[in-house]
């Protein structure tokens, strides 16, 4: 046996005013977003907004269902949405910010890990790294280079 170690970094900056004015409007779009999501049986509201390289941002928010399972989350809504609209397009950056309607969310929600797994797929897809930042409703914002930073050792096409 040998130990095998995999290490990733994020950035934190104390709130969203401290990014680039071009991410605070990405998730300013990302927390319009939010607030449309059809989220009646969590109370739990998640927006997601993607910049392309094209100048095209698309936004997403989760869409519940009352079989549970059925419904999805704002960021594969958004993804899936950008790829089926624009499948030649790069995705640049995706902000995400996600509030409870039952307590304050101040720290940064990650992507659950089948968000994780749907975007990798896109940033394999078109060869380059996809920035994420995510914040709860108010607060710190933590950004990921890339989605492997949130997904080591991923699964992708390369072992099909
Ligand atoms: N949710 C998202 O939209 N994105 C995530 O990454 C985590 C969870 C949604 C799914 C569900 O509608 C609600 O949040 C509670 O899990």
């Amino acid at each position: 046996m040998k130990p095998f170690e995999v290490t990733t970094s994020f950035e934190v900056y104390d709130s969203l005013e401290e990014l680039p004015q071009a991410i605070q409007h990405l998730m300013k779009k990302a927390i319009v977003a939010r607030d449309k999501a059809y989220a009646p049986y969590s109370q739990f509201k998640v927006g997601a907004a993607m910049a392309l390289n094209n100048n095209e941002i698309i936004c997403g928010s989760n869409q519940e269902n009352a079989s549970y399972p059925s419904g999805l989350c704002a960021e594969r809504t958004a993804i899936y949405y950008a790829g089926a609209s624009f499948p030649e397009a790069i995705i640049q950056n995706i902000a995400i910010s996600a509030k409870s309607m039952r307590h304050k969310v101040e720290a940064p929600v990650p992507p659950c890990g089948a968000c994780r797994q749907a975007l990798v797929e896109y940033e394999v897809k078109q060869g380059a790294e996809i920035a994420v930042y995510f914040m709860g409703e108010r607060g710190q914002v933590m950004k990921a280079n890339s989605i492997k930073d949130l997904l080591p050792l991923i699964f992708d096409n390369s072992v099909l």
